[in-house]
């Protein structure tokens, strides 16, 4: 049994859909979610920027004796995971290995989509999971940068004319290939979960990869005996800069009603 709570962090809101997926999964555990809103979107940034934030966004939750990290960002797991994970004596999770896996699990037509950032389509790394799981398995990436600056400003509904057109756009190849099954490679991309699905059709799978992450998690917590005592776990958010909405949104995104938000100025990590 271990007590200490888990460190979770993304570029900025998108990370709590996997902090909502943790909560369910595991709600005995304490969680620290740190979200780097002041440089938000990290989706178009290279790898060496994302590597840098990453660190630093790693060692904001190491101030904390934290017991692991869950990196609930498809863009740095896709770039800067594996030099992570090396210099760290925790556990660090991705969201990629864990989407991946049940995508070739679920998919019949051997064609499964992606839609995630720029950053992570260009990184290949869906793609080399994928192959390494089953290389008969075609991969068809979509990047959609304007999503996640969308689903920051709270425009994620079905019936909302500008998402719907954008989204319509973004997986219009994706529908063409026929794909059955869709691994939304964004933490952000939860939330747009109906406008994607009504879009898709009833017959194509959605994969959520923040709560693939989570059930990842408990097998990790689970097989090193790590798992928090039964009692009620608790939450705690950071974020690098705190707009007026910031409390709305995130309440939004956890379903919840948020506890106070503390501000981090992260360039001292
Ligand atoms: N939610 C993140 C991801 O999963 C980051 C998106 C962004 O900041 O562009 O990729």
């Amino acid at each position: 049994m271990d007590d200490r709570p888990i460190g979770v962090f993304d570029s900025g809101l998108g990370g709590l859909t996997a902090v909502a997926e943790i909560r369910k999964i595991l709600p005995f555990e304490n969680i620290i979610y740190f979200g780097d809103t002041s440089r938000v979107p990290y989706g178009g940034r290279s790898p060496e920027i994302l590597l840098k934030y990453a660190r630093q966004d790693v060692g904001f939750l190491r101030s904390f004796d934290i017991k692991a990290v869950v990196v609930a960002c498809g863009t740095v797991s896709t770039t800067a995971l594996p030099q992570l994970k090396a210099e760290s004596d925790l556990p660090i999770l991705g969201v990629v290995e864990p989407a991946c896996r049940r995508a070739v699990k679920m998919t019949k037509s051997k064609k499964v989509g992606l839609i995630a950032t720029a950053a992570s389509v260009r990184s290949g790394q869906y793609e080399r999971t994928i192959a390494a799981i089953d290389p008969t398995v075609e991969v068809i990436g979509a990047a959609c940068p304007l999503f996640v600056p969308l689903v920051e400003n709270g425009r994620y509904r079905v019936g909302d004319a500008v998402v719907e057109q954008i989204a319509e756009e973004y997986l219009a190849p994706l529908r063409e290939a026929g794909v059955d099954t869709l691994i939304m490679g964004c933490t952000h991309y939860p939330l747009l979960t109906e406008v994607v699905g009504k879009i898709m059709g009833e017959g194509v799978e959605l994969i959520n990869a923040g709560a693939e992450a989570a059930w990842e998690l408990k097998r990790t917590l689970t097989a090193t005996d790590a798992l928090a005592n039964e009692r009620e776990g608790a939450y705690k958010l950071y974020a690098s800069d705190i707009t007026g909405d910031f409390a709305a949104l995130a309440g939004q995104f956890l379903n919840d009603t948020v506890p106070a938000v503390e501000g981090v100025d992260i360039d001292q990590y």
